[in-house]
């Protein structure tokens, strides 16, 4: 609770019936104003709660005038004597409502006009008006709400990491180029004319290099810039919780942030279990279809690939032909389904690359089940009941299947839609914490507009010992010691053992096609670094704002960011970017197109 101060004896959240009778000053911002006649009420607020206020003219006229030209939203201060509601009149809405403030005096700080967007809780503002006037909608409790919700958080992750004798150290903002997979921000220098900083996509390479500074335990709550498309769960500039370790295995990181879990959630009243489960990328994308999956409900993927191979399906056969796969998920009871729901189903998985949707219903009796609907002609009665078996098939079940040459269009599209599924049947617990290490990720993958391979992750991270050697012949197959922590569906952070080999980590830049001048001049300073005593080290990142976003139970990060910016990475409410005028394009030597 806030102290007194030179404005307030008290907060407008912290007046109870033990205080009855006590002469209190409160300052605040004045909701819905009540003038009965003679007595006027409102409610006074403050990011602490609501008290409600009483002016009676025969208490004291003078305030009593005053408080006759009271309007929402101006900022008062009032002084006066608790005292308990008459009764039956309490609120149980509000912390202070068994009590009341009448009151003898009234400063009006400052006058407000009337406000642009609703600031109730269930607004009716568009979220690009609540934006543009931010600093009102933040006004509102449930955004309040959020934000102390992130501090509880960033409190929590902060005091663990202290407890667990790691330190905090900040690394630079304007910087080089950070390979995270998205494009820099740049930002011109003045003195070095035609040079750029970058702004960090991560303080990735700064801390490993402060694990050779021998800082063996780093935290940073890190701000990170990308220019990226921005989704539900993106923004330009976002914050991780940011960690790196000398001297330790995968075991070690898993257990440290498990750790920080546990007392995040404690912090917001959760309990958690760990350790937390895990499961190999290749599980993940076999059964889930995620990389992130959704473990709080089952509908797992299938692969009945023999069963198609064999069907009459010249679709599937071909699919097989081509070294492709089939696989089906089980829509338990959705045999209902109307031809439109069903096409509804389609379309998703065409969303995510499926040439199509087959289906089929599982009707009869229980002693002789059988499929019927578009697919079902295709696979003969001994298929069917293979079919029907591998998916423990039960009457009135809808089955649906994909077919591609590609694994993981088959895997994806399934995938999505059996978290399309998931919610439109309700399938998923609400208060469910589910989280899930996935391990063992790919160390590269092969993208198709570069002709070239990636890191999956990025460059610094270490392939797995035994794969090693298929580093420079056959990338693709190396794993690497790389892993990502999902919850409920979300991936809430990722991280890695890293190289601390200079020459590994130059065959990797090879790998994914780096030229030596440009591994020189991107990577030089990290490479020589690694020339003196690089300590065997590990990290990982956590976002923040998703984090609290799930923890708030938000669908977009934005409600958990004080200031965010909108879809396309604009701030509606200083208008930003912006134009500036020639003198600073000419001071910092950029000249527009
Ligand atoms: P990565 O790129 O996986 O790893 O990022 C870590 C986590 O940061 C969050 N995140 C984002 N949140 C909001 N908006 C964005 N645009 C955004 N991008 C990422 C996600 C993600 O899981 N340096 C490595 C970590 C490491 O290896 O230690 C890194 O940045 O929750």
């Amino acid at each position: 609770m806030a102290k007194a101060t030179a404005y307030r004896t008290n907060t407008c959240g912290e007046l109870a019936l033990k205080d009855n009778g006590k002469k209190v000053t409160l300052c605040g911002w004045v909701q819905h104003v009540k003038n009965l006649g003679g007595l006027i009420f409102f409610y006074l607020k403050d990011r602490y709660g609501i008290t409600q206020v009483v002016f009676d003219p025969k208490n004291d006229a003078d305030a009593h005038k005053a408080a006759e030209s009271l309007k929402r939203e101006d900022v008062i201060q009032v002084t006066g004597r608790v005292r308990t509601r008459p009764q039956g009149q309490d609120n149980v809405e509000i912390i202070t409502g068994s009590i009341e403030v009448i009151c003898d005096r009234i400063t009006v700080l400052n006058k407000s006009e009337t406000i642009p967007i609703d600031i109730e809780e269930q607004t009716t503002t568009t979220e690009e008006m609540r934006l543009k006037y931010r600093y009102l909608d933040l006004r509102r409790n449930c955004v309040q709400k959020n934000i102390i919700t992130r501090h509880k958080i960033v409190k929590a992750t902060r005091d663990y990491f202290d407890k667990q004798g790691f330190l905090e150290i900040e690394t630079p903002i304007l910087a080089k180029s950070t390979p995270e997979g998205a494009r820099d921000y740049l930002v011109p220098s003045r003195v070095h004319k035609g040079k750029f900083y970058a702004l960090p996509q991560s303080p990735q390479i700064f801390k490993q290099l402060l694990m050779l500074s021998g800082f063996d335990r780093y935290v940073q709550i890190a701000r990170c810039f990308r220019d990226e498309d921005l989704r539900a769960d993106r923004q330009p500039e976002f914050t991780q919780i940011d960690v790196e370790m000398s001297f330790v295995d995968e075991e070690n990181v898993y257990e440290i942030m498990e750790g920080l879990m546990k007392d995040v959630f404690k912090a917001v009243d959760v309990k958690i279990k760990t350790p937390f489960p895990r499961i190999t990328f290749a599980d993940a994308m076999a059964k889930y279809g995620s990389d992130k999956p959704d473990v709080r409900f089952g509908m797992q993927l299938k692969n009945i690939s023999e069963i198609g191979e064999k069907s009459s399906f010249k679709i599937f056969t071909e699919t097989i032909k081509n070294g492709g796969s089939i696989k089906c998920i089980n829509a338990r009871g959705c045999a209902k389904f109307s031809r439109k729901e069903v096409d509804e189903l389609e379309k998703v998985a065409k969303i995510y690359d499926a040439k199509g949707l087959a289906w089929v219903k599982v009707e009869g009796t229980d002693t002789k089940k059988k499929l019927e609907g578009m697919s079902a002609k295709f696979f003969s009665e001994e298929l069917q009941k293979q079919l029907m078996e591998k998916v423990s098939a039960n009457i009135g079940d809808l089955l649906l299947i994909v077919g591609d040459h590609k694994h993981h269009i088959v895997d994806i599209a399934l995938g999505q839609l059996r978290l399309f599924l998931a919610k439109k049947l309700e399938l998923i617990p609400e208060d469910e914490w589910s989280f899930i290490w996935v391990v063992d990720f790919p160390m590269m993958e092969y993208d198709e507009d570069a002709k070239r391979h990636i890191a999956m992750h990025h460059p610094f991270t270490s392939p797995k010992d035994e794969d090693m050697g298929m580093l420079l012949t056959d990338p693709s197959k190396v794993r690497a010691k790389a892993y990502d922590l999902a919850l409920n569906g979300v991936e809430l952070g990722g991280g890695s053992i890293r190289i601390h080999s200079r020459e590994i980590q130059e065959n990797v830049f090879k790998a994914i096609g780096l030229k030596d001048d440009e591994i020189k001049s991107k990577f030089g300073f990290l490479l020589d670094a690694f020339k003196y005593g690089a300590p065997p080290h590990g990290g990982i990142a956590f976002g923040l704002d998703r984090l609290a976003a799930m923890v708030c139970k938000e669908e977009n990060i934005r409600e958990v960011i004080a200031f965010p910016k909108t879809k396309n990475a604009e701030s509606l409410m200083e208008s930003s970017p912006s134009n500036v005028d020639n003198e600073q394009l000419d001071e910092v030597g950029v000249k527009l197109k």
